[in-house]
């Protein structure tokens, strides 16, 4: 692993800014690039370099980092010709499969090509608990490392270059239904008058992290072996309670469309033959719907 000391950043909104920041600060030699120039004052009055094209800054560095607003913005800005010899180390958000055909086009125009994913906000860059996920090119990955650590912490996920992105979706997907769950729970708790932030010390404060997590954790290497024991409860059983939170959030005049597409999804998995597991063979029934 060598210690990258010159890097280009290519995309100056509120993330690119936070990431040449955070290079500045710990010490690289910094060239940034940005279709609106004078985003970049600010870091050239810090001792940035501002090059002249987008051809200036893919030469200038030994490894150039991109967040741009999606991966066809790249296409738009890159003369292929440019390319060859680079280092690309993409941090915009998109799909698997962008990630994989970006990947490709760099490939084939003779560069070297990581694909990333950044998991915190713009001020949360440079911390070393900021998780970064990173898939693709392992050389890339191991050689400029010490460059990836400044930025925060990276996580190396494979070789399949869609992998970063892929863990990014599923990760927000994880955060908006925890999300949505939070706030239906608290607008049914609101329904008797109690306020999101006394319903928050209980519910956020002891039954995710003493009951929720823990229990999933556990049961995770479960899921891996299409395990679903029923010992400590069934599907039928878990039925009933999604029918309670149904009929329980029309009684109190709340939204009940959540716990009734919650409630059919187990019902789904019991008409496949799931009613005596518990209810995480729900798995089951997403993962198929995954592949259709
Ligand atoms: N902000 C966050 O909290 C956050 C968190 C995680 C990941 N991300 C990801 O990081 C990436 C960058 O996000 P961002 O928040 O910095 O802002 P953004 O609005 O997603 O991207 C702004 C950048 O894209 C450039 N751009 C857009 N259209 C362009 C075009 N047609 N040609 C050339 N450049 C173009 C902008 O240039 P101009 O300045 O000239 O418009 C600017 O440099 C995104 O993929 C985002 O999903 C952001």
């Amino acid at each position: 692993m060598t210690t990258t000391s010159s890097v280009t950043v290519v995309g100056l909104g509120p993330m690119g800014t936070a990431l040449a920041e955070t290079l500045l600060r710990q010490g690289h030699s910094l060239t940034v690039w940005n279709r609106t120039p004078e985003k970049a004052d600010a870091l050239v009055a810090q001792g940035a370099h501002r090059a002249a094209d987008i051809t200036e800054a893919l030469s200038t560095s030994e490894v150039t980092v991109l967040c741009l607003k999606d991966y066809d913005t790249i296409y738009r800005i890159f003369d292929t010709d440019a390319l060859h010899g680079s280092v690309l180390i993409n941090l915009n958000s998109g799909t698997p499969a962008e990630a994989r055909a970006a990947a490709k086009w760099a490939t084939e125009a003779g560069a070297d090509y990581l694909d990333g994913a950044i998991m915190v906000p713009p001020f949360l860059v440079g911390h070393p608990e900021s998780v970064f996920l990173y898939s693709g090119s392992r050389d890339v990955f191991d050689k400029h490392q010490a460059t990836l650590t400044t930025l925060g912490d990276p996580r190396y996920l494979g070789t399949d270059t869609g992998l970063a992105v892929l863990y990014n979706t599923a990760l927000l997907d994880l955060m908006y239904a925890t999300m949505n769950g939070f706030l239906h729970a608290a607008a049914l708790a609101s329904s008797a008058d109690v306020s999101a932030e006394t319903f928050a010390e209980l519910a956020l404060g002891w039954f995710l992290p003493f009951v929720v997590t823990p229990s999933l954790v556990e049961q995770a290497p479960d899921l891996d072996k299409a395990n679903y024991p029923g010992t400590y409860g069934t599907m039928e059983m878990n039925l009933n309670a999604l029918d309670h939170i149904t009929r329980t959030s029309v009684e109190q005049g709340i939204h009940a469309d959540l716990p009734r597409l919650m409630k059919a999804f187990g019902e789904q998995a019991t008409t496949e033959g799931y009613g005596a597991n518990n209810y995480l063979a729900v798995f089951e029934i997403f993962k198929k719907r995954a592949k259709a």
